[in-house]
């Protein structure tokens, strides 16, 4: 036991758990994601919606998943075997697991996207084309399965790499320096795509509401949304919060990636959308929304040639991030539930998620046969993961927290045994115990009729 103890990873500084986690939750879910859903649902009252899930459900579940891991010591399987022995709790956990493999099956796909864009950048190859060109050749690198799946086994085994080297010399030391630079460049492009003609329309698009578009699939996408966003409801953050020191403030590491991820995904829908209505691109479009009207804007800007190259790579960069906290979690339970090594679990992951990820990659060809219901396998996994799995398992998270592991316990762990104020954690705690589980099961299930 105490051997084990010792061998434990851990983060090294109070920025190392912030810009960890922040790394987690920042990356395609915000850039590509988002915008995808905010275009499918109707634009500003999604957007409403969203601001309300993640600042009401998306502190409490963060938090809660900060103290389970970090008064566990212990993966997302092992905190519920820990803190419950002998009950049923420990499948939240095992749910994560699975979803972790669904969801780094998916994202994997797209992660590898961004390698074959920094390579379209270098190339130039955006130059001077219309956008009826941009869209053919989007579909036209769809059809080509395989180079998708090399993409993604590429991406796959980047993170890998990352992990095998271990918590501090892998997730710290990227994180840290290059999420600030992802926020410059965003900026940028912001400003760049709401000065473009006819942009108002765009703007208008996000930020007025038609409250009558809000319908439970509204509800549930944004559920969802927030979830997957924020890398809540698997057990990323039981599993980070294990290695974050028992000096951290834990609140504030939760308000803290909050607004930083919200903040990333609002400045990406403010580089998407006025940028998507002056081109001509549908929020509706889907992957095209983002894959489409990004080179078209980069064609537009002074020094378009550089931003194109600079933010892929950032891009893919916040994508590794992500990544490798999917596989993280993966390894976690695999090496200290299963007693693998550290290195041979990591291989296992990697080798199970490519193998689902190439059916995911592989069903967004135009003849592909891995569609159910004229849908490819890979919007299946998407939705399946992220807005189902996760908000269940968020729900069982903070029923979890609010009624076995109890008040006394949270408090001792918010606020350090005593040592640090945490002026809110009564208000948190009604959330996570009341609000929180009625809130999710309500979005739910008005999601599920329908
Ligand atoms: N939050 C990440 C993003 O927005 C994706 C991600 C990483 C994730 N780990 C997760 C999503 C765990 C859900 C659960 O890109």
């Amino acid at each position: 036991m105490a051997e084990e103890k010792k061998k434990r990873d851990g983060f090294g500084s109070k920025l190392g758990i912030i810009a960890a986690a922040a790394g987690s939750a920042i990356g395609l879910g915000n850039i590509y994601r988002f915008p995808c859903e905010v275009g499918n649902n109707g634009g500003a009252a999604f957007l409403l919606v969203y601001l309300a899930v993640v600042i009401f459900l998306g502190i409490p579940v963060m938090l809660s998943e900060l103290v389970i891991g970090r008064r566990s010591q212990s993966n997302s399987v092992g905190a519920f075997k820990k803190l419950a022995p002998k009950t049923a709790w420990p499948i939240v956990g095992y749910m994560g697991v699975l979803c972790g493999f669904l969801i780094f099956a998916f994202y994997s796909t797209v992660s590898g996207w961004t390698l074959e864009y920094i390579v379209k950048s270098v190339t130039n190859s955006f130059q001077g084309k219309d956008l009826a060109t941009i869209e053919k050749e989007f579909t036209a690198f769809h059809d080509m399965g395989w180079r998708n799946v090399m993409w993604q086994g590429i991406f796959i085994f980047l993170t890998g790499f990352v992990v095998f080297k271990g918590v501090k010399n892998g997730i710290e030391k990227y994180a840290k320096i290059l999420m600030p630079l992802l926020l410059v460049i965003l900026i940028a492009l912001g400003i760049r795509s709401i000065t473009l003609p006819g942009a108002k329309e765009g703007l208008a698009f996000l930020f007025k509401p038609d409250f009558s578009k809000i319908t439970g699939k509204v509800l549930i996408s944004a559920l969802g949304q927030g979830f997957f966003s924020l890398s809540l409801g698997m057990g990323v953050l039981i599993t980070y919060g294990s290695y974050v020191k028992k000096s951290d403030n834990l609140t504030s590491t939760a308000f803290s990636v909050v607004i930083a991820d919200t903040v990333i995904a609002l400045l990406a829908g403010l580089v998407i959308f006025p940028a998507a209505f002056s081109f001509g691109v549908k929020p509706e479009a889907g992957m095209g929304l983002v894959f489409n009207t990004l080179p078209m804007l980069f064609n537009q800007m002074a020094g378009g040639f550089w931003f194109c190259l600079i933010f892929f790579v950032l891009l893919a960069i916040a994508a590794l991030t992500s990544t490798i906290s999917l596989l993280e979690v993966l390894v976690a339970y695999l090496s200290e539930e299963l007693h693998l090594k550290r290195q041979w679990a990591t291989v296992v992951a990697c080798a199970g998620t490519m193998l689902l990820g190439a059916f995911a990659s592989l069903s967004l060809m135009s003849d592909t046969p891995f569609a159910i219901g004229g849908r490819p396998v890979f919007d299946l996994m998407d939705f399946i993961s992220s807005n189902i799995l996760l908000p269940v398992g968020g729900v069982l998270i903070v029923i979890f927290l609010g009624w076995y592991f109890g008040k006394q316990k949270f408090f001792a762990e918010v606020t350090n045994e005593g040592t640090i104020k945490a002026p809110l954690k009564k208000v948190i705690f009604f959330i996570i115990r009341y609000l929180a589980p009625v809130a999710i099961a309500i979005v739910f299930i008005s999601g599920l009729i329908k």
